[in-house]
């Protein structure tokens, strides 16, 4: 018998880097957040799948409005973030049982397709934790800062130009077994955790990977925003087209 669901949407940040007053996963994009998207899309893929939403406290209240005034009425267990991203997608897994399938995807990739999803989903039944990965286009440095006398921030090379065919950028949705990512995140934190495959990693468990989505993006900046909206209006993004 397949697993049950689950998808936790990471949206607990404050998003900072957006330099915008709302923090990035309410910013409307073609007249709805940005959350809304990413939650519809998993939706559509999968209508079954049972819906935690990590939120900042500060913002509950508002999300519940807007999901009321938009007629948005997905069933959703609202979860407060934590201090980092670690200690948000924590709280989540503990409203997860064990047995089900879990994919913990961040409330700001509104671009990922239908297809994708249910890919992911199929492929994950079998292994116990399943990541997507784009291979490396760029020629990668490893650089460090350093101060000048008059207080300028120098960047300086640290070490060996990386060997890009054998690096790859971490996407999400991240899949798992719930029994073993909740195991996992039963370790102390570490700031080297940016994802949930490191946690998994660190606990001792082995990875499986599938090539991602170009196109999933993680709207952080502005100019992530300007991408974002022509790939939408250009209906470029597999999710558009479906
Ligand atoms: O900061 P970063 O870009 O890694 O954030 C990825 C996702 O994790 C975002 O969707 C953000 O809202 C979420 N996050 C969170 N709780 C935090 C920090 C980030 O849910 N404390």
């Amino acid at each position: 018998m397949s697993r049950k669901k689950y998808l936790i949407v990471m949206a607990a940040g404050s998003g900072t880097r957006m330099g915008a007053t709302m923090p990035k996963q309410f910013i409307e994009l073609e007249g709805e957040a940005i959350l809304q998207m990413t939650i519809e899309v998993f939706l559509r893929a999968c209508p079954d799948i049972h819906v935690i939403t990590v939120l900042p406290e500060s913002h509950m209240g508002y999300w519940r409005d807007y999901c009321l005034k938009r007629n948005f009425i997905c069933p959703q267990i609202l979860v407060k973030g934590g201090i980092t991203r670690f200690h948000s997608v924590r709280n989540a897994l503990s409203k997860v049982p064990d047995g089900a399938l879990v994919a913990v995807h961040d409330g700001v990739r509104p671009l990922v397709s239908e297809a994708f999803i249910k890919e992911m989903f199929a492929k994950a039944e079998s292994v116990p934790a399943l990541i997507p990965v784009i291979p490396c286009v760029d020629t990668m440095k490893v650089l460090g800062t350093r101060k000048t006398a008059d207080g300028e921030e120098l960047y300086t090379m640290e070490g060996q130009t990386a060997d890009r065919s054998v690096l790859f950028g971490a996407q999400t949705p991240q899949i798992f077994h719930s029994e073993v990512i909740k195991e996992a995140y039963a370790q102390a934190y570490d700031t080297a955790f940016t994802d949930d495959a490191s946690v998994v990693l660190k606990n001792g468990k082995n990875l499986s990977y599938h090539i991602g989505e170009r196109f999933n993006i993680k709207i952080t900046t502005q100019d992530d925003l300007v991408l974002a909206k022509a790939i939408l209006s250009l209906s470029l993004s597999p999710s558009c087209s479906s």
